[in-house]
């Protein structure tokens, strides 16, 4: 299989293109950042498919400043919504299998039970609304070859994220003010990384048509991003105090939902995975973040 992952300097896309540097499995991917593959001209997108063929697309690429799209919507939807209704389209047209990402913001949070995938979706926010416009544009593309998978609060050992921002503000500050009331479950996306990998090597996936579906992956448990500061704070060593805070008192441009745990049951007995718990895989990723850069002093 000749499989193109997109959004390679990203989170997933970088945590992809490790797992299988490790997997020796490099000749059957193609990694493209931004400058090879923009994601905001549909002519770009045309001619790129016009001229590489693939069995297969992962898109890890997305608008994902949850903040910012809620002044630039233009945008957020075109790299969310319009791209990837045009990579579905090219899929279809092709029988290119892809695999797309997707986000619990898709949810109202209303819910105070775990979501099922088949839940009635209704994004707080411009993210939300476009990432939940792309899944649509598949769906009603692809009756088959296509999977969308719903992941949440993603962290890993590169760029922005939750993890590298607490890990950054407690070298300076005795005490951080964090959010308490909104529950959720934080992702390491090697772990997501593991699944995707696992995915397209099962029977299942390489079935000759399969319909299209959306699946729930995070990691298993649940917590508030007070507990996950803590967290990152206690497998620091650091001495700073981690206080809880009300939604209010942090006012953000985009509303963000209260309780958005997802059931993860649809993926892991579909495909046989084994989901780590959240406080596990959060180690796990600590300490290579401690041993990258201890590397990259070297
Ligand atoms: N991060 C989270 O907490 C979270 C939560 C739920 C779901 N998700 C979803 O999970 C997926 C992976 O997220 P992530 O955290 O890995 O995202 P990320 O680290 O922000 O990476 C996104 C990548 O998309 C690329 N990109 C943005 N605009 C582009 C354009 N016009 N053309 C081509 N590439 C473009 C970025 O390129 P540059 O590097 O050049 O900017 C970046 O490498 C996304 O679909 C996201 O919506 C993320």
């Amino acid at each position: 299989m000749f499989i193109l992952v997109t959004g390679a300097n990203g989170q997933l896309g970088r945590s992809i293109k490790s797992l299988v540097k490790q997997q020796k499995k490099s000749d059957n991917f193609v990694f493209v950042t931004r400058d090879q593959l923009d994601l905001s001209s549909i002519s770009n997108i045309q001619n790129f498919f016009k001229i590489h063929k693939f069995d297969l697309i992962i898109n890890c690429a997305a608008y994902t400043e949850v903040d910012k799209a809620e002044s630039f919507k233009k945008e957020a939807d075109m790299i969310n919504h319009i791209a990837v209704k045009q990579i579905a389209e090219i899929a279809n047209r092709n029988n290119i299998k892809f695999i797309h990402i997707s986000t619990d913001f898709v949810y109202d949070g209303l819910k105070d039970s775990p979501y099922s995938e088949s839940d009635i979706t209704s994004p707080l926010n411009i993210y939300g609304k476009t990432k939940l416009d792309g899944e649509n544009a598949i769906l009603s593309i692809m009756k088959s070859n296509a999977i969308i998978i719903r992941t949440s609060w993603l962290y890993s050992e590169y760029g922005n994220n939750f993890v590298a921002t607490i890990l950054r503000l407690i070298k300076n500050s005795s005490y951080l003010n964090i959010i308490s009331d909104q529950i959720g479950t934080p992702t390491f996306a090697g772990d997501l990384g593991k699944a995707i990998l696992n995915i397209i090597k099962s029977d299942k996936f390489n079935a000759v048509e399969t319909g299209s579906e959306i699946y729930h992956y995070s990691n298993n448990g649940e917590c508030s991003w007070y507990d996950f500061a803590k967290e990152v704070v206690n497998n620091s060593g650091a001495k700073c105090t981690i206080n809880p805070i009300k939604t209010e008192d942090y006012p953000t441009a985009a509303k963000r939902p209260k309780h958005t745990i997802m059931s993860k049951e649809k993926i892991s007995k579909e495909f046989d995975l084994k989901i780590m718990f959240w406080k596990d895989s959060l180690k796990y990723c600590m300490k290579s973040i401690t041993i990258l850069s201890l590397l990259n002093k070297e």
